[in-house]
């Protein structure tokens, strides 16, 4: 299936049902958390308490992770890349195998490069990879507001500019065939599979941010057709899929006039299709 996977760092499962009273200590924490199917009890009860003030604003927080909301969203924060990237309601948690197309993007990025981040959610892609290349200018946009707002907490205005709309469509015109690597983590389950991905996200992250349609590729395809006229001669298009989908994905994307290659990192499960203006 194309469902982008466990949550952050947890394996997390839910009990919406689950009340308890107001945990005592951190053990009781645990017990709750456990009981409520958490797999990472003790990591969790651990951020939870550093996260919260007072005993009240702890159980307040524990409960709002027993009732099922994902980890990092009750956090406020999700870990990616080394950066602690802000993470709010609703909005699409990034994911660990996301770092592999950070280092793919970073791999063929030029000195100075001009990035994109299109389907940019929390901002965390473009974000890590401002942290990481020297002389970024980077873009990056959403359709969504909630994760545009997220975004502009994540990539400041010194950093770069985070605009919303449907794809492509809010990037300055001054940016055509100007862009050297422009990055999609585009949604890309198959809208019959999000029924069966884990509760944390098919309940708390927006729809939009998961349905790719039938196939999961029709985002994709609508990234894959836009990307050239953006793209500097020499500039690559990089989008994350599943290794199931890879073929559907760089099919896309030579349909495109690109030159698509799969990059696959099996530590993280992290698929990549890479597709290169030729002409530098
Ligand atoms: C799978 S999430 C990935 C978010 C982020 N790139 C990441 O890796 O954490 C997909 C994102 O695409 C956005 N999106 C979906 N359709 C879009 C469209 N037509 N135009 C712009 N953004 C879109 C969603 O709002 C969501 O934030």
């Amino acid at each position: 299936m194309g469902a982008p996977g466990p949550v952050g760092r947890s394996d997390a499962g839910t009990a919406g049902s689950v009340m308890a009273a107001v945990p005592a200590s951190l053990p009781a924490v645990v017990a709750r958390l456990r009981a409520a199917g958490c797999v990472f009890a003790e990591e969790e009860a651990e951020l939870l308490a550093a996260a919260a003030g007072t005993p009240a604003e702890l159980a307040a927080l524990v409960q709002r992770r027993v009732a099922g909301l994902p980890l990092e969203q009750v956090l406020g924060w999700a870990a990616f890349c080394g950066l602690r990237i802000a993470v709010e309601a609703g909005v699409f948690v990034p994911r660990r195998r996301t770092g592999f197309l950070v280092e793919q993007a970073a791999a063929v990025a030029p000195p100075h490069p001009v990035v994109v981040d299109l389907c940019c959610g929390t901002g965390a892609v473009g974000a890590a990879l401002a942290a990481r290349l020297d002389g970024v200018e980077l873009y990056a946009a959403d359709v969504d507001p909630v994760a545009v707002r997220c975004a502009r907490r994540n990539v400041p205005a010194g950093v770069g500019r985070v605009l919303e709309g449907d794809l492509d469509a809010p990037l300055p015109r001054s940016l055509l065939g100007r862009v050297d690597v422009l990055v999609a983590n585009a949604p890309y389950v198959p809208t019959d599979a999000i029924a069966t991905m884990p509760p944390e996200a098919r309940d708390h992250e927006a729809r939009v941010a998961l349905d790719g349609g039938v196939d999961g590729l029709d985002v994709q395809r609508r990234v894959a057709t836009a990307a050239p006229r953006w793209l500097t001669a020499g500039g690559s298009l990089l989008i994350e899929t599943s290794e199931r989908q890879a073929p559907g994905t760089a099919a896309a994307v030579t349909a495109a006039g690109l030159v698509a290659r799969v990059a696959r990192s099996a530590e993280v499960d992290g698929t990549v299709v890479i597709g290169t203006r030729p002409g530098r």
